[in-house]
């Protein structure tokens, strides 16, 4: 969502509130034993709970289902997790331009680190799917790295996209692609 966007929907929301307050004390002169105003009401209290519901969905929160039964690497998917969480947060409640750029530069380092390592264990057991799965971390790397590039030349572009990208892209590989390495080495690399 880019900023503009992000603009409308903010007013949207404000015109959507400030109806439904105008409508209640409207409703509540039909007589507070009247339906209408109360329906209105709950429609308020509920439109937050839902925004907040929308939100969270940016998150992400490690599940143990997630793990691929060797602990460094699952260390490092919760740290890339994380990161990618404080650059959502980041992203969400406006922080200046250089915290973001402090996070997604460390978070383009820990990537690559994290990359290096899991390629070294899984040549160390001979993984069979070796080259397909580098192959997956080297698109990866390119696709983030356009991203960040034109992050920075049009700031108005809203890193919001990049941590969405980023939080779709580690689950779904962690959940699909890594996993099919835990049988070759689950049990023979720490
Ligand atoms: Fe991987």
């Amino acid at each position: 969502m880019s900023t503009v966007t992000k603009g409308i929907s903010m007013l949207i929301m404000s015109v959507l509130i400030l109806g439904l307050l105008v409508m209640i004390v409207l409703g509540f002169m039909l007589g507070f034993s009247h339906p209408l105003p109360w329906i209105l009401i709950a429609v308020l209290i509920v439109i937050p709970i839902i925004h907040d519901k929308l939100i969270a969905t940016r998150f992400v929160t490690w599940q143990d289902s997630y793990s691929v039964g060797i602990d460094s690497i699952d260390t490092d998917h919760k740290k890339l997790l994380g990161l990618i969480n404080q650059l959502q947060s980041a992203a969400h409640y406006k922080t200046d331009d250089q915290m973001i750029e402090d996070i997604l530069n460390q978070l383009i380092d820990y990537t690559q680190y994290h990359f290096t390592r899991e390629e070294g264990l899984m040549k160390e057991c001979d993984y069979p799917d070796f080259d397909a799965h580098k192959q997956q971390h080297e698109d990866m790397i390119k696709q983030v790295t356009k991203y960040v590039d034109e992050y920075r030349v049009d700031k108005t572009r809203t890193i919001e996209d990049v941590a969405v990208y980023l939080k779709t892209w580690l689950v779904n590989h962690i959940n699909g692609t890594d996993q099919k390495y835990t049988p070759y080495m689950k049990g023979k690399v720490q």
